[in-house]
């Protein structure tokens, strides 16, 4: 572990690919708005240089990453408090990829289960990007010397191989730099699964429409996804070891209790013994009374684009107030001769 203090920060990033769903919300972007109410800097992220690591239509990606913008804001995210920035706007990010492109080892890279996941059996095929995305997010992350990264659980061996990047640099240049960043996943929403099979993370790549709540669903349509979510026969149990073995039904609790902002054991406190006929309209309710504000404000927002634009343009100021001078410290340390004052 580092001995060099850092001063309490926290980052979090989001792609602009499209689909932004209620595992989103749930995993990362609610608990980015709690982040903000604690006394540290926020910083949050619309990853557009990870989104093209797979194929995007340009015109797709910008109306994608505004509409992502309107989303953090429409969520609760105020951009005088949280520092809101896209990737591309903030040069320092793959810039310092670079440098941790020459840090990572292919093996590690290859151990990924999102890069064996996404590349599948066509890894040939696969862009250089695709297979480079850690050493990218380790960038995000330490460009910021962030210390705190809310995430999903899905993202828990991307951000332990940013500290073995972090790790290596620090020991190779025989420094104390970059801190070794802890990954944040806690809560109920961390892993929201599909709700057509609790097996399944809910994802903005499943080819069902019904697998996924989106941010920009309207009330009818939560309601009747969330009433044809899939469940199984049994009342709710009032205690969690009831839920094991039983994904779709532990899957729409985790979810009450996310949404509510409550534990798992306080929701089946309340709704233990009730049967899915009683218990998916109060989910349904909960979520079109929590979803339906945010979806709105979303179209809202999305008629001043100007305004996204500025707010993105301001974000990106601060944060270069932050990583650039990180970065030109890391030039030092890796021996690059820096531009001469003229
Ligand atoms: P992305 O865009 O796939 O997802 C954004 C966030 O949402 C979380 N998430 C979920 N949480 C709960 N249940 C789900 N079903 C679910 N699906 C997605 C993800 O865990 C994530 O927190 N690589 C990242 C983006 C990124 C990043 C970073 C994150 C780039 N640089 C630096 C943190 C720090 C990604 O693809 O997230």
């Amino acid at each position: 572990m580092s001995d060099t203090t850092f001063t309490p920060r926290v980052f979090s990033g989001i792609q602009p690919s499209g689909n932004l769903h209620l595992g989103n919300y749930l995993g990362a972007l609610k608990r980015f708005v709690d982040w903000q109410a604690k006394d540290m800097e926020t910083i949050y992220c619309m990853v557009d240089l990870h989104a093209i690591t797979v194929w995007q239509d340009p015109k797709d990606l910008q109306k994608s990453t505004r509409e992502l913008c309107a989303g953090f804001i429409a969520a609760g995210l105020d951009p005088e408090k949280s520092i809101l920035i896209n990737q591309s706007q903030v040069p320092e990010h793959a810039q310092l990829a670079w440098i941790f492109n020459c840090v990572a080892r292919m093996g590690w890279m290859q151990r990924m289960t999102q890069w064996k996941d996404k590349a599948g059996k066509n890894a040939q095929n696969a862009s250089l990007g695709l297979f480079a995305y850690p050493a990218l997010m380790a960038a995000d992350i330490l460009v910021y010397h962030a210390t705190h990264v809310p995430v999903g659980e899905d993202q828990k061996q991307h951000l332990e191989l940013a500290r073995d990047i972090a790790a290596k640099f620090n020991h190779d240049y025989g420094v104390d730099f970059f801190p070794l960043t802890e990954p944040v996943i806690e809560g109920a929403g961390t892993r929201v699964m599909s709700l057509r099979d609790g097996t399944k993370k809910m994802s903005k790549s499943d080819v069902s429409d019904a697998s996924r709540i989106n941010l920009t669903d309207d009330a009818d349509t939560i309601a009747k996804k969330i009433r044809k979510a899939k469940t199984d026969p049994d009342a709710l149990p009032s205690e969690a070891e009831g839920l094991e073995e039983r994904p779709e039904a532990r899957n729409l609790v985790n979810i009450y209790a996310a949404m509510n902002s409550q534990s798992v054991d306080q929701v089946l406190a309340d709704v233990g013994g009730k049967q899915f006929s009683e218990f998916k309209p109060m989910l349904a309710e909960l979520s079109v009374e929590k979803m339906s504000p945010i979806t709105t404000e979303m179209t809202r927002l999305m008629q001043n684009q100007d305004e996204i634009d500025k707010i993105l343009t301001r974000g990106s100021e601060r944060a270069r107030a932050i990583t650039a001078p990180i970065l030109r410290q890391t030039y030092e340390i890796v021996g690059m001769v820096p531009p001469a004052e003229i």
